[in-house]
């Protein structure tokens, strides 16, 4: 059931726990997500970034694709389709295209460049039945060539942009896309605290989920944290398993080429991690 992230996120932020915005690249990836979520009875949310909904050639390919798969599958629990990342010109073109849920990413604009745009995409995603996320305090790390040094949000800053009557909001606390460098200080539970005070039933978006221990996880969700983001880390278990395949030549035996095995392992793989994140954000049965 395609549906805006606003109900999943309020009931998660209620019951404290965590849904999780599973990247997804093809179609492989999305059929993973979805029968693990459907498996589980986990609501879900389906990140679509920038970069991923180009080479999926557009937004419209990537809607029709999630919309059809959750008729075909039969994919009964709540599942949202989210841009990740957005710029001004892409939440457009997800609304169009018939998206139910999108980040405003203006973390890089003057704060008040960033409450005004994000204010007017507040009332578009409202009017069209769908959930908008902003951020503040960009996110360190690479992701599709944005890099941000993962500063930590000012909280009276997340509390402006809250009051936008935005439906989630990913503030800045350390923490960074892809993986994390040995000298990483790990999470800054001081101003995650912080932002929670100032922003109270808001459900807070915890960026860059890959790598990131899970008593730092479970104490994030804790402190407000509704809604974790996971990428790299479904792309490296399907990058492992793709390998161990090839690497034991199973491609050359019988029709092991043939995409629908050779694919297999790396669909399997991004399962297994799917159902491990499930379970540790606490999602599981919570459909
Ligand atoms: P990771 O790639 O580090 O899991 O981050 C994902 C993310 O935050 C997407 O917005």
């Amino acid at each position: 059931m395609l549906v805006s992230a606003k109900e999943m996120l309020d009931k998660a932020k209620a019951g404290h726990y965590a849904v999780g915005q599973f990247n997804i690249n093809n179609l492989e990836w999305t059929k993973a997500v979805l029968t693990t979520a459907q498996e589980l009875n986990s609501p879900v949310i389906l990140g679509v970034s920038e970069g991923a909904g180009k080479y999926m050639t557009g937004y419209k390919t990537v809607a029709a694709m999630v919309k059809a798969m959750i008729e075909e599958l039969n994919i009964t629990v709540p599942v949202a389709l989210h841009l990740d990342h957005g710029s001004y010109e892409g939440c457009l073109k997800c609304v169009e295209a018939g998206f139910s849920s999108i980040m405003f990413d203006g973390s890089h604009y003057p704060i008040q460049e960033n409450i005004d745009k994000t204010k007017e995409l507040v009332a578009l995603a409202h009017k069209n039945g769908m959930s908008i996320e902003a951020e503040v305090g960009s996110i360190g790390g690479e992701e599709d060539g944005v890099i941000g040094k993962g500063e930590c949000a000012d909280p009276n800053e997340c509390k402006s942009i809250a009051d936008l009557g935005i439906d989630m909001l990913a503030a800045g606390i350390g923490n960074i896309h892809g993986k994390y460098p040995d000298n990483w200080e790990g999470l800054s539970f001081e101003t995650l605290d912080a932002i929670q005070q100032l922003t109270g039933e808001m459900p807070l978006v915890l960026h860059g989920g890959t790598g990131i221990p899970e008593d730092q996880i479970k104490k994030a969700i804790s402190l407000g944290v509704s809604k974790i983001n996971v990428n790299t880390e479904c792309q490296l278990s399907f990058a492992a398993a793709t390998r161990e395949y090839v690497e034991a030549g199973k491609d050359l035996e019988g029709k092991g080429f043939d995409p629908r095995k050779l694919l297999l392992p790396g669909t399997e793989a991004i399962k297994a991690t799917v159902k491990e994140k499930m379970e540790l954000f606490g999602s599981v049965g919570q459909a």
